[in-house]
């Protein structure tokens, strides 16, 4: 069976060393030899013992009818789009690890790949390592998801958990990411939560079956979070988190979110450290469920891209039918203004009477801190209350600094 690799980079790597080193642990598994024709990459890669197999053509992959399937690790929407789009319609299956294609124009890639009787997958694409998509679509199938919270990214929780448990600030942290090679050297996608955004289109997307798109889900970054705000957080024993979340509405339509969330140390996903991912699915019938792993990294992704390429050789004269509809402008709801307790965060003259004004206005705070004799501000946990209304009490104090956050307790 022979097989192409779109990209040389951690991932394209990662595949092409498992499928050489694996090959007859692979074999034995699914009756039949992978053998890799092409590796596209515009770089050289001269002094690799596959060397050999590498074109800059993309031609080359597209026009060869012996080659059945297609791992895309370009990431990135072009040329990527492109060329998967390309392959599926020559009638090759196609795996991608690329959250990005995926969540942005996987509604038409599917349909491309159901007309053609091919595989379009990417299990790699949410949770690296992670199996989530394939036990989420084939073993909770029986039932209604009715939400999930995750964390999506490795990157930002490696930050917070450095923020939390070293005192590090965001900037240090966000260095230190970079310097072990988790954050980028443009951590744009990662700290400003597009790249969780993504996983939560795809998600919710398979969770709900009409397709999410990026644009249509709240997403708020890591960025403006502070070491005080990691231990105001502490003080009531929670942890500050990006967390990913969609649910279904009783309407019908769906809401969707990336925001940094104070999370409850009882709360399961409070103890998700570092890099590692998790998400949690509630279906009708099974109640909570968790996945949790590496999230990203070389080897883990590239796992679930051979997994998947396995899964094509294996099925390739049936396609997985997967429920993933177009989507449309009114399905996702951003702000349902839902009570919620808020985690609120007030800076202003002194706490004393900061904290007779708000004590009037919210009753009696009995979450109130302070973290030392000179300390200008108060925060506490509301009790369920809608942000509409909590914005409004608040708006009526000048001269104060004021910070929400939700909370998950
Ligand atoms: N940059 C991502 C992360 C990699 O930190 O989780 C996988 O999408």
């Amino acid at each position: 069976m022979n097989v192409a690799i779109m990209g040389h980079g951690v991932v394209g790597s990662g595949v092409a060393e498992i499928l050489i080193h694996r090959n007859s642990l692979i074999a034995e598994r699914i009756k039949n030899d992978i053998n890799i024709k092409y590796i596209l990459d515009l770089r050289e890669f001269n002094d690799l013992s596959y060397s050999d197999k590498f074109t800059k053509n993309f031609s080359d992959i597209l026009n060869d009818d012996s080659v059945k399937i297609v791992a895309e690790a370009m990431g990135g929407i072009n040329p990527a789009y492109d060329f998967v789009k390309r392959c599926l319609l020559a009638g090759k299956s196609v795996v991608t690890s690329n959250k990005e294609l995926v969540a942005a124009k996987g509604a038409e890639l599917i349909k491309i790949a159901n007309e053609k009787n091919v595989n379009f997958l990417f299990e790699a694409s949410v949770g690296g390592g992670i199996p989530v998509l394939r036990p989420m679509v084939q073993c909770l199938a029986a039932n209604e998801i009715t939400e999930f919270s995750g964390i999506l990214n490795g990157t930002t929780n490696f930050i917070l958990n450095k923020m939390i448990v070293d005192n590090m600030s965001f900037e240090d942290a966000l260095k230190l990411a970079q310097e072990n090679g988790y954050a980028e050297k443009d951590p744009t996608a990662d700290i400003e939560g597009h790249d969780a955004c993504r996983k939560v289109c795809i998600l919710a997307t398979l969770s709900f079956g009409k397709h999410v798109y990026p644009e249509q889900v709240a997403t708020d970054g890591i960025t403006k979070i502070t070491l005080d705000d990691v231990n105001a957080a502490d003080s009531f024993g929670c942890v500050i988190k990006l967390i990913g979340h969609a649910e279904k509405l009783t309407n019908g339509k769906i809401t969707a979110f990336v925001r940094p969330t104070v999370v409850s140390r009882e709360n399961m996903l409070s103890g998700v450290n570092g890099v590692f991912n998790a998400i949690m699915i509630t279906g009708d019938q099974t109640g909570e469920v968790m996945f949790y792993g590496k999230g990203a990294g070389k080897e883990a992704t590239a796992s679930a891209v051979v997994a998947d390429v396995m899964d094509c050789a294996k099925h390739l004269e049936s396609r997985k039918y997967l429920d993933w509809c177009d989507g449309d402008d009114n399905y996702v709801v951003n702000d349902t203004d839902s009570e919620e307790k808020m985690f609120v965060r007030i800076i202003g003259k002194d706490f004393d009477s900061l904290k007779a004004t708000f004590q009037k206005e919210f009753g009696s705070l009995t979450s109130s801190v302070t973290k030392n004799e000179f300390s200008k501000e108060i925060c506490f946990i509301t009790n369920p209350i809608k942000k509409s209304v909590l914005n409004e009490k608040l708006s009526r104090f000048e001269n104060i600094e004021i910070k929400i956050l939700h909370t998950m307790i």
